[in-house]
């Protein structure tokens, strides 16, 4: 277990959604937050330090993990920016981030993986974290790089950790696929703190949804961690009806990726 008065966790992407639910839901309680991010980190607390740097300073990195004994991983670059900057931030900045981590002995690490890691699964099949990854994208790609790097961590260098294989992220769900994937604010900050807390979560693959009707995973590892989500999407379906959404048509994406499963391919170099 992390101890949330002891122990220093870095919070990377800090300036980012997440990052920004993260901050507010545990700086109450976690006593030694370090926050990184390429972009200012505004309005600090006192338990609040930032390290504003690029991913792709291998230095910058080994100086702020010093004194770390759990990483939040929540760095990223989006999946439409081009292939190049995918790959710097999503795969070479992620493999020097795990890589600083291990070298200066960071204990756990909670990984933003996301739903498109097994995008390609057609969606009537009910996906657990223990199937075998079926990226949608070269986006998932680098995910189910994350998480795999991280399975080596443990079998070889005894690092637990959590993937979080994240559906949608927002303060409200935006249309019909989301009522099955949202994953709202309070929801993530429980999930990443039941991730650190948890005394040892091996090498967990779990799934990053609120408690959604209309969710399409099945066995997401909650119950191992913890997690007890508290919001559902269809509370919101009213909303979602008022802005013309089809929440009552038949499901529109084929795939649990949806858009990013049939998306044309791209050129090397955009
Ligand atoms: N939001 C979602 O629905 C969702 C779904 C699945 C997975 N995820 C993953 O969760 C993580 C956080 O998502 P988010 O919605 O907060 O994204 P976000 O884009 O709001 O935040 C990502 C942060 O990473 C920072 N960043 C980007 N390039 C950087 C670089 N070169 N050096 C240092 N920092 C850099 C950005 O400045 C940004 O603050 C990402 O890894 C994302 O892939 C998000």
């Amino acid at each position: 277990m992390i101890d949330p008065h002891t122990d220093r966790v870095l919070i990377t992407g800090a300036a980012g959604e997440i990052g920004k639910a993260l901050r507010s839901g545990l700086r109450a309680e976690w006593r030694h937050l370090r926050l990184t991010d390429i972009r200012p980190i505004p309005d600090l607390a006192a338990n609040e330090e930032a390290v504003i740097a690029d991913i792709g300073d291998r230095p910058a990195l080994e100086r702020m993990m010093q004194g770390v004994t759990a990483l939040v991983h929540m760095t990223g670059a989006p999946a439409e920016h081009d292939l190049e900057m995918l790959f710097r931030v999503n795969a070479r900045g992620l493999f020097d981030m795990f890589e600083a981590a291990r070298l200066a002995g960071v204990r756990r690490i909670v990984f933003a993986s996301s739903n498109h890691a097994f995008g390609c699964y057609p969606i009537e099949e009910p996906v657990t974290p223990a199937h075998p990854a079926r990226p949608d994208s070269l986006y998932g790609v680098f995910k189910v790089l994350g998480e795999t790097m991280l399975r080596y961590y443990f079998d070889r260098h005894d690092i637990r950790s959590v993937s979080l294989r994240i559906g949608t992220y927002r303060r409200l769900p935006i249309d019909q696929r989301s009522l099955a994937t949202w994953l709202s604010p309070r929801d993530v900050v429980q999930l990443v703190e039941r991730s650190l807390r948890h005394p040892d979560p091996g090498c967990l693959v779990a799934n990053g949804y609120s408690a959604n009707t209309r969710i399409k995973v099945r066995d997401p590892n909650w119950d191992f961690l913890g997690y007890r989500p508290v919001d559902n999407a269809e509370d919101h379906v009213e909303m979602l009806r008022g802005m013309g959404v089809d929440v009552d048509g038949a499901w529109e994406w084929p795939e649990h990726g949806g858009a990013f499963a049939r998306m044309p391919e791209r050129p090397a170099r955009a």
